[in-house]
């Protein structure tokens, strides 16, 4: 729930402006931009909206899918309703690929690989991916406390801010990764590495763990 006295919500517009600004200036024109766990599928659209191209989303929650498509869907953007835990399949190969605000983080460290595998079977070489994990020093991800669920937020104009109340999956888990450890996963998995930086550092939100938030930027091989 937003403290109005002390945050109105116009830190999020900063933020996907701020995300989207950062993460446009190396993603290739006219894009096929797929994000999964995309809620309202805001960070897909706001690229698609600086590049062109157009953009494919997935979520869990049916409501969520439902809002996104009425508010949202036509040419430039389509949301369909699957489980990234059964790691679906696309025909269509993808010339980005984001794992926006949370959906790393909400898998334990030991699924990370193989949502890396997954992704890159729908990249070709050149596509790029971007991964929006939490960290601090030398690590990523976040220590919650154990058995903490988050509340699904939808807003028509931004993105959502958490999950999980429907789908009813734990997204709490103990996944903080070295950054060495991250860096191997992705060499392991045919990606490179082309930038890791803290786009929210700047924005002025009292939310201190955006501030620990980095967008990892890889380039399929
Ligand atoms: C943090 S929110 C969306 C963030 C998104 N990048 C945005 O800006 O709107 C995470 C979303 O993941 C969805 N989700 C949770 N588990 C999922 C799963 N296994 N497969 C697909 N979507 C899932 C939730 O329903 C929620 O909408």
């Amino acid at each position: 729930m937003l403290n109005p006295d002390t945050d109105d919500g116009s830190w999020r517009t900063a933020v996907l402006d701020t995300w989207a600004d950062l993460v446009s200036r190396v993603c290739p024109p006219l894009p096929y931009v797929l994000e999964p766990m995309c809620g309202l599928g805001a960070q897909a659209r706001a690229l698609v909206a600086r590049l062109g191209g157009r953009a494919l989303g997935f979520d869990i929650n049916p409501e969520v899918v439902a809002l996104a498509k009425r508010l949202f869907e036509g040419p430039a953007f389509e949301c369909k309703c699957l489980d990234l835990r059964t790691l679906p399949t696309f025909a269509e190969r993808f010339d980005v690929v984001v794992f926006g605000y949370e959906a790393l983080n909400a898998h334990p460290v030991s699924r990370w690989p193989m949502l890396l595998a997954w992704a890159r079977t729908h990249c070709t070489a050149g596509s790029v991916m971007i991964l929006d994990v939490c960290g601090k020093g030398r690590g990523f991800g976040l220590r919650r406390g154990p058995g903490l669920f988050i509340d699904c937020t939808a807003s028509n104009h931004l993105f959502t801010v958490s999950c999980n109340a429907k789908s009813g999956i734990r997204i709490s888990r103990r996944y903080v990764c070295g950054q060495d450890e991250l860096l191997g996963m992705i060499k392991d998995h045919g990606f490179g590495l082309i930038g890791c930086e803290t786009p929210f550092a700047n924005v002025n939100t009292d939310k201190p763990e955006l501030r620990v938030m980095k967008t990892v930027i890889l380039v399929a091989e």
